[in-house]
């Protein structure tokens, strides 16, 4: 499949948007500071599969947070703003993933899995 472009400008702080990539669900979410303190003031050490905030984030763009949309426990969509951490929270046997996309809680083994993607501007990313 051929890479997409997404334009961040109309994403308000706090939303979250879905665009697919590759037949696959993309969650593109533009975090509040709230969003990023809570990713961040967290003992990664704790966490089940241990990725700082930072692994997740591309420097210079902390707000924007871009993940599969696909539950790596067994491939359901889980869904945006629901859960105990306020990411996403999956229907299918309740995992619950954080404002960083990683699983916090639930039998999902994994956080949710990064896209390839880049920055071609401040508000347009190249996803693939
Ligand atoms: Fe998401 Fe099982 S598929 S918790």
């Amino acid at each position: 499949g051929a890479p997409i472009e997404v334009d961040l400008a109309p994403i308000a702080d706090g939303q979250i948007i879905k665009v697919f990539w590759r037949s696959k669900p993309i969650f593109i979410f533009h975090r509040t500071q709230k969003e990023i303190d809570e990713a961040k003031n967290v003992d990664v050490a704790t966490l089940p599969d241990p990725e700082s905030d930072a692994q997740r984030t591309k420097p210079g763009h902390e707000p924007w947070l871009v993940v599969i949309g696909i539950c790596t426990h067994l491939g359901c969509i889980p869904i945006a703003h629901e859960g105990e951490y306020h990411g996403w929270f999956c229907p299918c046997h309740g995992s619950q993933y954080d404002t960083a996309g990683r699983i916090r809680k639930g039998p999902a083994p994994k956080n949710l899995v990064l896209p390839p993607y880049q920055f071609v501007s401040d508000t347009k990313i190249r996803i693939g």
